[in-house]
């Protein structure tokens, strides 16, 4: 039975990754033949508040599967809290309700990370608009899917980086703390750590102690290895902070301490105290928004391609409300009402952390007085 569907919008929100633009170009040459015009929504939910879009086609999607970044740009706005001039917002779902319409869109396709899937289906709640969603992030910490786009390539540069550390730390005789994204969750300081040989692997999941990564560290240089690398999640927490972190949430006062954390990068007082304790230069590198820039890997071109083929797939088959989720070697629609709210965060007993700690990796919460 041919599709009832004649217009897709696209749209690209929160912060952007390698990959975005695959996913773009995959969503266009699969509806394209099959007679659908397929619309770009500019700057995420900006553009369908402002009315802002451009045609997607053959012409405009070639030669992108490698690109970095979104030809659509992105912004972090939500249509329910638009930002006005005078500090306060304002809930301007009606408007972006209205676009659609306007453009006579039959579906809005949204790739993002946590904060879009649930702008997603809040505009489907609230505003009746046929949405499906793809995964995006190099946190990789999207519910209800196996892996998110974009984390394979962040993954890939903070490995390179942590290679490339290794060589100056043991001509120095240094400690490297190298700070990585990941927003609340670990998993991209754990997979870049153990693929990286990081000695010392911190993530929000498992709070740690600096005595304990300072006395890692010594027994290292007892074993005659003058020099170490730790590799940090932003997000990672002492035990202490954990505990104040675990305060605030019963009072329902969220992201106080991650406020206290922008302020002050973790791996800076980290690297102080281990300093003092192991007598060694210690010098810290966050690696910042290099992680989200540039080529993606062709794993992940080719988990994009599938993310958009299958995205185009659904809304071919008017099935709407559901984000692309990657199970095994399956893609298939889970609904958003089960993805939002939830974070996928490092379960504790995860085969990366034993495989970390069977090699000898200090996860901050025990001392590794191995080999
Ligand atoms: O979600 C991706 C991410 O890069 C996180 O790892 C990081 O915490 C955050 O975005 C940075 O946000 P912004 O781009 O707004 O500075």
């Amino acid at each position: 039975m041919p599709s009832k569907v004649r217009r897709v919008g696209v749209l690209t929100s929160g912060g952007d990754c390698p990959g975005l633009n695959a996913v773009i170009r995959a969503i266009t040459k699969t509806l394209e033949p099959q007679g659908v015009e397929v619309y770009g929504i500019l700057e995420g939910f900006t553009g369908l508040i402002e009315d802002r879009y451009i045609r997607l086609d053959d012409a405009t999607t070639s030669g992108l599967l490698t690109v970095g970044g979104t030809i659509l740009k992105t912004s972090r706005n939500k249509p329910h809290k638009w930002p006005m001039p005078d500090g306060t917002t304002k809930d301007m779902t009606s408007e972006a309700v209205r676009h659609y319409q306007k453009l006579g869109l039959d579906c809005l396709i949204c790739l993002g990370g946590g904060g879009t899937q649930k702008n997603a289906h809040r505009l489907m709640r609230e505003g009746g608009i046929n949405v499906i969603t793809a995964p995006k992030t190099i946190d990789n910490d999207v519910w209800g899917t196996d892996i998110c786009f974009g984390f394979d390539t962040g993954m890939s540069i903070a490995t390179e980086a942590l290679d490339r550390l290794h060589t100056t730390a043991s001509s120095h005789h240094r400690v490297m703390v190298v700070d990585i994204m990941g927003h609340n969750s670990g998993w991209l300081a754990l997979g870049s750590g153990i693929a990286g040989g990081a000695d010392v692997i911190l993530i929000p999941e498992i709070p740690y102690t600096m005595e304990i990564v300072a006395e890692s560290l010594l027994a290292r240089m007892q074993r005659g290895k003058r020099f170490s690398i730790v590799a940090m999640a932003e997000g990672a927490m002492t035990q202490d902070q954990a505990r104040r972190q675990e305060d605030l949430n019963k009072k329902k006062k969220k992201g106080k301490l991650a406020e206290e954390h922008a302020k002050e990068p973790v791996g800076a007082i980290l690297a102080e105290h281990l300093e003092d304790a192991i007598g060694l230069e210690t010098r810290v590198t966050s690696l910042g928004y290099l992680q989200r820039g540039g080529i993606p890997t062709p794993t992940d071109r080719l988990l994009c391609t599938k993310y958009g083929t299958r995205a185009a797939e659904l809304a071919l088959q008017g099935i709407f409300g559901v984000m692309v989720a990657k199970r095994g070697q399956e893609y298939i629609p889970v609904s958003l009402e089960d993805v939002v709210g939830k974070k996928r965060l490092v379960p504790l007993d995860h085969q990366w952390v034993r495989t970390a700690r069977e090699v000898g990796t200090c996860m901050g919460d025990e001392v590794h007085k191995g080999w």
